[in-house]
């Protein structure tokens, strides 16, 4: 991790409506509140990660992995951001997810614009996101942020409870 990442959390930010939430940086020690979270999203807003990260081994791999910013409010684990680093260092894919009763606050556009500054301070030159095409709101969240339809794979995404769905890539170029 670059110490100029780490010097930058914990952050608070105030939303619109007056709520305050606590960006850092995710550790071991939110794995538990991580399971909580996850636990109240449904299958659709987890289809687009094609990975079962509410297994603790998957979560365990992801944090050595990736940067997470995780979003506290008083009570809870209300939202997270990370980038998934290429091995050549150059790339990064984001994910990001926030709880029911905070979206259409401003949580996503605030968390996507930490984890793009954290990507800038890596020296990250291009980002990626992944989306289910029907995911409306996350495409909409993105291209506000720069970010423009890169591919989109056909009927990709095929799990138990999410069948035959598209996989929309999105990505943008950091200066
Ligand atoms: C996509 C997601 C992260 C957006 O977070 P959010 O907190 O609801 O978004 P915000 O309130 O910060 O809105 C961000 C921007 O997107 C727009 N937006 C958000 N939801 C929207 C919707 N359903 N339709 C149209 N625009 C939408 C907002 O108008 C806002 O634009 P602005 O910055 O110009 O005002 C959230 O809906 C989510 O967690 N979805 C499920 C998981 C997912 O799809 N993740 C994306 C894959 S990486």
């Amino acid at each position: 991790m670059l110490k100029g990442v780490a010097d930058k959390y914990p952050v608070s930010h105030q939303l619109e409506d007056g709520a305050t939430v606590t960006c850092s940086l995710m550790t071991a020690a939110d794995l538990d509140a991580l399971s909580k979270f996850l636990n109240r999203l449904t299958q659709t807003d987890l289809a687009y990660l094609q990975a079962d990260i509410t297994d603790p081994e998957i979560q365990k791999r992801w944090l050595k992995t990736a940067v997470v910013l995780c979003a506290y409010d008083p009570a809870s684990l209300v939202g997270y951001a990370s980038v998934t680093v290429s091995d050549d260092r150059h790339r990064g894919e984001i994910r990001v997810n926030i709880s029911k009763g905070y979206r259409s606050r401003g949580l996503g556009r605030i968390l996507i614009g930490e984890i793009l500054n954290v990507s800038k301070l890596m020296s990250l030159k291009m980002l990626t996101a992944r989306m289910l095409s029907d995911q409306h709101g996350a495409r909409a969240a993105f291209e506000r942020l720069g970010f423009a339809r890169k591919e989109l794979l056909q009927d990709y995404v095929d799990l138990p409870s999410v069948k035959c769905k598209d996989l929309l890539v999105m990505s943008s170029e950091l200066g």
